[in-house]
């Protein structure tokens, strides 16, 4: 038997309030994670949102409301650096990847793709987690983020799809590691934020009608969507080891992509 088996854990009563909490969301400062970061403020919680750069409140306002981290993922004495300034706090949210495209393909003639995509997304989730893990409060929780690529494997995608695989594992893992804190997985379907900028928009525009035609939900995914699904996730106090898809019911159609 564990030594977590003997912890007393209290029985907390369920609310989606989050006041008097303290939330840093790593890639929090626009798409999905400025999505999440919103939802858990408008839940009273006080933010921290964390990426490469500092990014302007003149140009961006809706990001007033939050203390911003500079922090890259890939770089561990940074990770460790930023969660130590950052000090105590409830609950941790990793929605930072690598941009669309930025994975590699299985035959090609090197690994810098692939080493460099599991460099920033798996490792770059696991060091957030492990440096943050010291500094989580009782009753606090980790969330992770991957994609429906992570549950159905498609054509040059190896990379992308054994990542978001290893994160979801690695939630699970850390959910017996870490207990009682609570340790979760984000599932999303297609959000419509920028991170799909890189395409050339009519390309954007084919994926988005085939998403409102197809997907069982009949529209396009939103960063508050995922944003609603994470507060949930910080605050049902029995919920771990889950990977909760918020993906308009992408995996029970074929792939449009
Ligand atoms: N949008 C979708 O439909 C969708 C669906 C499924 C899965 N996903 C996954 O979700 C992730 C996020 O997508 P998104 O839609 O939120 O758009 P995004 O534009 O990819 O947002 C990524 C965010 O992460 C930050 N970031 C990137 N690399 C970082 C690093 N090494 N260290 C710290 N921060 C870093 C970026 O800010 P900086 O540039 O300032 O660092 C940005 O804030 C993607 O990686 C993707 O795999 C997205």
């Amino acid at each position: 038997m564990s030594n977590s088996a003997s912890v007393q854990v209290p029985t907390p009563t369920p609310s989606f309030d989050l006041t008097g909490k303290r939330v840093v969301v790593v890639g929090g400062k626009k798409a999905i994670g400025l999505g999440v970061a919103q939802a858990a403020h408008a839940m009273g919680a006080a933010v921290t949102v964390a990426s490469r750069r500092n990014t302007s409140v003149e140009e961006h306002p809706e990001l007033a409301a939050f203390e911003q981290v500079v922090l890259d993922i890939s770089d561990e004495t940074a990770v460790q650096a930023a969660f130590e300034a950052i000090g105590p706090f409830d609950h941790l949210i990793v929605t930072a990847g690598p941009a669309l495209g930025a994975w590699g393909s299985f035959m090609d003639p090197d690994m810098r793709g692939v080493r460099s995509y599991l460099e920033a997304k798996f490792l770059g989730t696991w060091a957030c987690a492990r440096y943050a893990a010291p500094h989580l409060q009782a009753g606090g929780s980790m969330t992770f983020l991957t994609g429906g690529t992570g549950a159905r494997a498609k054509l040059g995608l190896a990379a992308v799809t054994s990542t978001f695989a290893a994160v979801e594992l690695l939630s699970q893992s850390l959910a017996i590691e870490l207990a009682p804190i609570r340790v979760n997985t984000i599932r999303p379907g297609f959000i419509d934020t920028n991170f799909w900028e890189v395409l050339p928009p009519a390309d954007v525009e084919e994926i988005r009608a085939k998403v409102r035609a197809k997907f069982p939900a009949r529209r396009l995914g939103t960063a508050g969507d995922v944003g609603h699904a994470a507060v949930f996730l910080m605050t049902n106090p029995y919920v771990t080891g889950t990977v909760l898809e918020v993906s308009g019911g992408e995996l029970l159609v074929d792939w449009i992509f």
